[in-house]
């Protein structure tokens, strides 16, 4: 600080508190943001008590899965912080339910409650897994005994990060808009299946069918509709490869919108890492994307980090015990989700051995 020299000595000392004053308001404000963005650690849960007091709006979380290694140890982890924030103020979570489309049991049955169902019948996925998943919902919830009105449509790579509540509205479901899946710029592929006469392309949300919260009735109705656009846009070559590994998402907008259902759109359903820094008030963690940083902590994307997480690392089994935590400066959400892997392959028994064994 510099002060002039000629200054009264009462002068310098009242400059000297407004400085303070103004860097105490500083520190007051930059607190209050970072808590803001921390997703407020001392809210009061008391109001969201009350709304999930009701036991009709509990949602049952169904996960639909493979029985390939790599989608073992992210359900194992799925399910373990499932049990974790259940029952966590704020939650209306509802039972849990891995839905197995391999047709046959594995050797998680003990550890997680599961229900088989069977692939699409030989050669109709063409070699696309992801198509079993309509199909899996179909048969399930035409032969499960589900309590819950209704359902979270969940996947694999889904941690539960705060409890989340019922972000449906009656019969509106609640989803995620996802940035990549863009109908109106698609609008000719749309058509295809959602003709003119059926409404704006504007009616197709921005969604795939996870993470979505529905009515089970309304699930019902729109599954085998589903269904059939998937394999319908699978069946079509012009489709097929503009739509490639997200066909499925595609494929559930239009079933939902043909059926005139519009969904709330939740950008704080989920977390995405790398991108977003900060867990805050948002709900699930989906570790879809390589999270790579050079030991500087600077993200590398796309080109293999000197520090890295990512679970395509992993696909042949799962990934080891206590993975070092990333260097410093990298984004507390990244952060965050490795620690959480770790908490859970630290609890789960038999992490390393179980299911090395199909
Ligand atoms: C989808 O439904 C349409 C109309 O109901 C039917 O003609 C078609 O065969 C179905 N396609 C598939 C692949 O199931
Ligand atoms: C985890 O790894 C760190 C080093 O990366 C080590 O200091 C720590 O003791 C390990 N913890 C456990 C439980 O193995």
């Amino acid at each position: 600080m510099i002060v002039r020299k000629n200054m009264g000595r009462g002068k310098t000392l009242l400059m000297l508190l407004m400085v303070l004053g103004f860097l105490f308001a500083t520190y007051n404000f930059v607190s209050l943001i970072i808590e803001h963005k921390a997703g407020g650690l001392l809210e009061p849960f008391d109001k969201k008590v009350m709304e999930s007091t009701s036991s009709n709006l509990k949602y049952h979380v169904a996960l639909t899965a493979t029985d390939a290694a790599y989608s073992q140890w992210q359900c194992r982890i799925m399910y373990y912080w499932y049990k974790k924030v259940k029952d966590m103020p704020g939650s209306d979570m509802g039972k849990f339910t891995r839905i197995l489309h391999s047709g046959k049991a594995d050797q998680l049955m003990d550890e997680i409650p599961t229900f088989v169902v069977d692939p699409l019948p030989e050669g109709l996925d063409r070699g696309y897994i992801v198509l079993n998943r309509p199909w899996a919902f179909v048969q399930w919830l035409e032969k499960a005994d589900i309590e819950e009105e209704y359902i979270l449509m969940a996947e694999p790579d889904h941690i539960f990060v705060n409890p989340l509540p019922n972000l449906a509205h009656g019969s509106q479901p609640a989803g995620f808009p996802f940035f990549y899946i863009k109908p109106v710029e698609n609008e000719k592929l749309i058509r295809k299946f959602y003709p003119e006469d059926k409404g704006p392309v504007t009616d197709v949300d921005p969604i795939g069918n996870s993470p979505v919260i529905i009515q089970k009735s309304l699930m019902e109705e729109i599954a085998p509709t589903w269904v059939n656009i998937s394999l319908r846009m699978k069946d079509d070559q012009e489709t097929d490869k503009a739509f490639g590994w997200v066909l499925e998402m595609y494929a559930y907008a239009v079933a939902s919108a043909l059926h005139g259902v519009k969904h709330i759109l939740r950008k704080d359903f989920m977390l995405q890492p790398p991108w977003d820094l900060h867990v805050g008030k948002k709900f699930i963690i989906h570790y879809t994307y390589g999270c790579d940083y050079n030991l500087k902590g600077q993200l590398t994307y796309g080109k293999i980090g000197e520090w890295r997480f990512d679970k395509r690392s992993y696909l042949l089994g799962p990934p080891p015990k206590n993975l070092s935590l990333p260097p410093p400066g990298v984004p507390e959400s990244v952060v965050r989700l490795v620690k959480m892997v770790n908490e859970a392959t630290a609890n789960i028994p038999e992490w390393d051995s179980l299911n090395r064994k199909s």
